[in-house]
């Protein structure tokens, strides 16, 4: 195709001459100007060279026709599916609907592995490998023939990594999450993923279970392929990536093994293709607008505190400019209108059957940015304008919401400069104004030897402090922020008690439980000069967190405190640990902030 020059003299200076489909040397890259309808598979399959020669003929050992190296869009399915990755196990099934629609509608679909991060599988935790898995997503991306994605996400890390590796690239994108498990059902009754653990837990050390009741619950509360079926972290990410409009209405909430769920992933595989030939890049979709949408969303689904940090990281790969005062802002007066556990009673099932998540974003439209614009070509008020309640008792009217405070509340002072977060809805109304006795453990080592011991100096007006189990402490900020009681008080009949830790906590799990305070102790956050016996002060209607000790005895604590040893002196630890970012900056590693966009880069041979 004939090329229009540019380049020569500008002011005076010599500019560097752009190159055409014509003119450039495919070995260094993209051309500067392409042709109307080019794509950037075009540079690795749509080429009469030796290099064009070499990607077909490879490609073909797959019994693929001739017909399809043609030029048509190329659809990467970023695909999540392991086999030690339980949530996401159905995912190759997905992924063939998926192809069915992207072959549809003319396009070639290609499904590519990536890092699966299995929530209860890895150790020390999954959040460690959530920035690695969206380096290995990236960095895919970028090097393969596509120019459209599909991400196929479940579990509660695969959804960020996926979301955060795609915005670092900005092609056309859509999420496509596996869908919820079905109910737990144990003894007539409903078993919820991880939050009827943290029940079972309690009731093992207080003597009301058995060890024998205990394994029986094991398959029957995870009775099919899905993810946490709770509005846990999966569950909201879900919801997340519906309210975001970067996957498609109904997301959030179809079983995995509902027959919709692979009728949308067709829907998903048809409208990719559409995307590309509209230049439907993730950019238009993941505004600030949108952000203060999924915001809004989080709170009236009284979703995970992890969506904290996962949008934040999401926004910072964007470069939205997002913060964690936007998250009290949005989240404030927020009502839950979600009656859906760790917060209520029922799960995701229940949530489907009721209408899902268009039901609570046209509840609450009148604070939506109503404008803001989803994969499928709409507004994200036309996809939910005329959704229909059909349960109130699970998705309650705004005028009578579940809760009335269903959003996050950000807490700051002396304890957290850089603030720490909490969920109202998960926490007993009488302790959100508080002030107690510090009882600090140092690590989780410490609190496992120290909390079931008799002679504890602890009462259930007492705040319990854990820290070293931040970002860069344990390393990898891990759900252990809603540690259980000590033994003695719960035996007494305490249900819940402050706790204070610079960790995260399972979306699925309850209580008054202070997180992410920020900077860590690891990195000499104030939490690292508490001693047991200190005076903490909470009011959440005000926003503080106040450990009541002078600046001078302060500064003391601080001259004499030293900086952990490092986890390790090489491999991805150490690049975690060197570069990681703080809780209330979205905990990326400092360099992956940003994005580079999808330029085809150079040949190599
Ligand atoms: Fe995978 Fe809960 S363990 S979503």
């Amino acid at each position: 195709m004939a090329s229009k020059k540019s380049g020569g003299k500008a002011g005076g200076r010599k500019t560097a001459k752009k190159t055409t489909i014509d003119t450039y040397n495919p070995h260094l890259g993209e051309p500067d100007i392409k042709p109307k309808g080019w794509l950037r598979s075009h540079e690795w399959f749509k080429r009469e060279d030796r290099d064009g020669f070499s990607r077909r003929s490879w490609m073909k050992n797959q019994g693929r026709a001739a017909h399809l190296f043609d030029g048509r869009p190329v659809i990467g399915i970023c695909q999540t599916w392991s086999e030690f990755n339980p949530c996401n196990s159905h995912f190759r099934i997905l992924a063939d609907y998926v192809k069915r629609g992207v072959y549809e509608m003319g396009g070639f679909p290609l499904e590519f592995p990536v890092t699966s991060l299995g929530e209860v599988i890895l150790r020390p935790t999954a959040m460690l490998f959530r920035n690695l898995a969206a380096m290995d997503v990236e960095e895919a991306i970028r090097a393969n023939p596509m120019d459209g994605v599909v991400l196929l996400v479940g579990c509660d890390k695969t959804t960020p990594a996926l979301l955060m590796g795609a915005a670092s690239c900005d092609l056309p994108t859509i999420a496509l999450s596996g869908g919820p498990m079905l109910n737990g059902r144990f003894r007539g009754g409903t078993l919820g993923s991880g939050t009827s653990v943290w029940k079972f837990t309690a009731q093992l050390k207080t003597g009301e279970i058995t060890q024998e009741d205990m394994s029986e619950a094991e398959a029957c509360m995870s009775r099919s392929p899905g993810h946490c079926m709770t509005m846990g972290t999966a569950s909201t990410m879900a919801s997340m990536v519906e309210a975001l409009g970067v996957g498609l209405p109904t997301n959030a909430a179809i079983p995995a093994v509902d027959a919709r769920r692979t009728a949308l992933a067709h829907q998903v595989g048809r409208r990719i293709v559409e995307m590309v030939k509209e230049d439907m890049r993730l950019s238009k979709i993941l505004t600030k607008q949108a952000f203060e949408n999924a915001i809004r969303a989080n709170g009236a689904i009284g979703g995970s505190t992890n969506a904290v940090v996962h949008l934040l990281a999401i926004a910072g790969r964007m470069g939205v400019d997002l913060t964690l005062d936007d998250w009290d802002r949005l989240g404030q007066n927020m009502p839950c209108l979600v009656n859906l556990m760790p917060s209520g009673e029922y799960l995701m099932e229940e949530f489907y059957y009721a209408g899902g998540l268009p039901v609570v974003l046209k509840e609450i439209g009148h604070l939506l940015h109503k404008n803001a614009l989803t994969v499928n070509g709409k507004t994200i008020w036309d996809n939910v304008k005329d959704a229909v309640n059909y349960d109130e008792k699970v998705i309650t009217p705004l005028k009578k919401p579940f809760k009335p405070q269903g959003g996050i509340a950000v807490l700051r002072g002396n304890l957290a400069p850089d603030g720490a977060v909490i969920k109202p809805s998960a926490a007993t109304p009488k302790l959100m104004k508080h002030r107690g006795r510090a009882v600090v453990f140092d690590n989780l080592k410490d609190y496992y030897e120290r909390i079931d011991d008799p002679k504890l100096d602890v009462d259930e007006n007492c705040v319990l402090v854990l820290r070293n189990c931040g970002p860069k402490g344990y390393p990898g900020f891990p759900e252990v922020g809603n540690f259980a009681l000590p033994a003695k008080l719960l035996k007494k009949g305490v249900e819940d008690m402050i706790r204070i830790s610079d960790a995260r906590m399972s979306g699925t799990a309850y209580g008054t439980v202070i997180l992410h305070t920020a900077p860590e102790a690891a990195a000499g956050g104030p939490l690292a000069l508490v001693k047991s016996g200190d005076i903490i002060e909470l009011d959440v209607k005000k926003r503080t967190l106040h450990l009541d000790v002078s600046d001078e005895e302060l500064a003391k604590r601080r001259a004499a405190w030293t900086p952990p040893a490092p986890h390790d002196t090489r491999g991805y630890v150490k690049l975690y640990t060197d570069t990681v970012l703080q809780a209330d900056k979205g905990v990326d590693l400092d360099f992956l902030v940003g994005k580079s966009g999808a330029k085809v880069p150079k040949e190599s041979h």
